[in-house]
Parts: structure tokens; sequence; C-alpha cells
């Protein structure tokens, strides 16, 4: 496995519209893999492609809950309902935090790294890692979301 570097804003790539991926071959296995492994060492609770570089489909979220890993390749929105608002950060922008509002909860249809079809339900800090990370396969950055940006110090996570 290997850590691949993390792009951060402003890079054309994180604002693009990302394709569908269609081959689920072993280089696409190997790039989940990184992915994860991406996302831990930058102790994240979310990675999508476009912040590796990559403008596909594809994105992994654990939160550390009962669900664990999750991946999500072609993932769709079928369902959203509620709100909640609460602090959001991402790994392309360093030290930045702002109060984001999402739907509270949501279900989402998406394929596995074997190309297999699932469908996931979540609420509540789950849901919110799902959709940023959803946003991100279609070029929407977290901050054109942010009602108001916290100060540092504010905020740990
Ligand atoms: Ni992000």
């Amino acid at each position: 496995m290997t850590i691949r570097k993390i792009v951060e804003h402003p890079n054309p790539v994180l604002e693009m519209k990302c394709e569908t991926v269609t081959q689920f071959d072993k280089p696409l296995k190997t790039l989940v893999k990184d992915m994860f492994e991406t996302m831990y060492d930058a102790e994240g609770v979310g990675l999508a492609a476009p912040q590796i570089g990559i403008p596909k489909q594809i994105a992994v979220v654990d939160v550390g809950d009962e669900k664990g890993q999750i991946v999500l390749i072609n993932p769709v929105v079928t369902s959203s309902n509620g709100s909640q608002t609460g602090p959001e950060g991402c790994l392309s922008f360093p030290g930045l935090f702002g109060e984001v509002e999402r739907p509270f909860d949501v279900t989402v249809k998406a394929q596995d790294e074997n190309g297999k079809y699932f469908t996931i339900k979540a609420n509540d800090f789950l849901a919110r890692a799902l959709l940023h990370e959803i946003d991100h396969l279609h070029g929407i950055l977290f901050t054109s979301k942010v009602i108001a940006y916290y100060e540092n110090e504010e905020m740990e996570r």
C-alpha cells in the first residue's frame, strides 16, 4: 500500500466533475486500499479520489463506528431527510473548519470495489461524511456550503 499525496485547495482537480468508474479491476482495488491508507495517515474520516488527483467517482469513508470501512464507487443519494448543522473540515483545506448544514438521514446507492451494488442508510455524523465525500465527486467543496467559519482554537477535529 502506498500513501498518496493529498491535493490541497486551490487545485482545479478538486472542482472537476468526476468520471464514472466502469472497470472494476486490480488497479482499482489497489487505489481503494491506498485511499484508506492515505486517509488514516492524514487522520481523516473520508477521502475522495480527486483529493489524490484522480477525477473518478471513488470515495472511502471510515468514521470509526460499527459500519467500518465504506467504499463508495459511483454513489448516488437516493433519499435524504431532516437536517443537521455542525462542524466540518476537509483534508484538502488543512486547518479550516466551518459550520455546514446537511440532511440528518441519507440513503446512498453505490458500488463496491468489485462492482457489486449496495445500499447504505446513515444518519448524523456518518451521513455528513458520506455527503461531504459525494459532493467531492461532483466538484463541490464544503466551503461552498459553510454558514460560518470557526477559529482554529475552537475546533480540534
Ligand atoms: Ni473533503
